[in-house]
């Protein structure tokens, strides 16, 4: 069976951009691949300033995010990567074999980079952890956005590298599988929804809270008064509805915006109503999560012990065929 291997940062909360870009994709996903899914917290503390209370609690979050959305601790394997040594262990192998040229030719390390004043040695190694997560489970396809390919081509690189050095063919070269890229665009109707730009909509936040955000959102700029026929196009809030509104709602909804039928306010709420039928079960099922935290700990205990059999049966093959101990 075709194994998938996909990673998160524990960013804290998800929000829909995440949702509806990655972790909708991975529900899927886990019914027709054997799946394994992991909280990247080693690549968090990589990257992202934190204090120990951070760090548990938004891989906390992270888990209990995840399980709502319908990750299904049943039909793949979810974990946190630091419960797996492992991933580490294989890092430093994997870093023998991996050129510095090609570290310091990343996009996202020079993006990062820039804007630090003192690089850490983290930021330049994070693609190898990367390729160590993906080559550990002997990985076929990893569901990821554009923005992760130069790393995917790189673990490949990597694989290839190790493999010729030690003349066997241990290591399969993964691909990447690009999710139909649904790039959320924010708020703010411009940027891409992201944490650090805070035009974000939480997963988990409430009606209200949503419905505060949604009534000031942009919608098309050139509609400026109530009679003005609007282009649903150009309307981010239109684009919202493609997302979470059933086909018929996204064809009345263009209609009317066309037509000066309705406002954009009406518009909204319609959008308010549509949102709140996917996300309601999933607002559910984390309250139900948080009032029984044991089962998050049941999901991640089950998921790390059959990460770790995996990864420990990978570890010894590779140190035995390097001659290591
Ligand atoms: P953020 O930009 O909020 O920090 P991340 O970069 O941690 O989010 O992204 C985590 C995952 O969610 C990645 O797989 C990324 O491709 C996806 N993702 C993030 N923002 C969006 C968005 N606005 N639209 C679609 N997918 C997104
Ligand atoms: N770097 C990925 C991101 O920021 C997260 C990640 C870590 C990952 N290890 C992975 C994704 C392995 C896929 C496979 O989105």
């Amino acid at each position: 069976m075709t194994r998938i291997l996909s990673g998160i940062q524990p960013s804290g909360e998800l929000h829909i951009g995440n949702y509806l870009g990655a972790i909708a994709n991975w529900v899927e996903l886990q019914h027709r691949y054997e799946s394994f899914f992991f909280i990247a917290d080693y690549h968090a503390i990589g990257t992202v300033a934190y204090t120990p209370e951070d760090i548990s609690r938004r891989v906390r979050e992270m888990a209990t995010s995840l399980l709502a959305a319908g990750v299904d601790p049943d039909k793949c394997t979810l974990f946190v990567q630091s419960r797996v040594p492992e991933h580490t262990e294989l890092t430093w192998i994997f870093n023998t074999v991996t050129p510095l040229g090609e570290l310091e030719r990343q996009t996202q390390y020079k993006d990062k980079a820039s804007r630090q004043e003192s690089v850490m040695a983290s930021l330049l190694n994070y693609p190898v952890l990367q390729a160590a997560d993906i080559l550990l489970y002997h990985a076929d396809l990893v569901p990821v956005g554009e923005d992760q390919v130069q790393h995917l081509e790189l673990s490949r690189e990597i694989a290839r590298r190790w493999n010729s050095k030690f003349g066997v063919q241990y290591f399969e070269e993964p691909k990447p599988l690009l999710t139909k890229s649904r790039r959320i665009i924010g708020l703010d109707g411009q940027a891409k929804m992201s944490k650090s730009l805070g035009n974000t909509v939480g997963l988990l936040e409430s009606s209200e809270s949503i419905w505060k955000k949604l009534r000031p959102a942009m919608t098309d700029p050139a509609r400026v008064r109530r009679e003005d026929p609007g282009t649903p196009e150009i309307c981010n809030i239109y684009h919202w509805h493609e997302a979470f509104s059933p086909p018929e709602t996204v064809e009345h909804v263009a209609n009317m915006c066309r037509t000066a039928g309705w406002g954009c306010i009406d518009c909204k709420r319609v959008l308010l109503d549509s949102m709140n039928r996917k996300l309601e079960p999933i607002r559910e099922r984390a309250a139900d999560l948080n009032a029984h935290p044991e089962r998050v700990d049941a999901a991640l205990d089950s998921g790390a012990e059959r990460a770790a059999e995996v990864a420990g049966k990978t570890m010894q093959e590779t140190k035995h065929i390097m001659g290591l101990a």
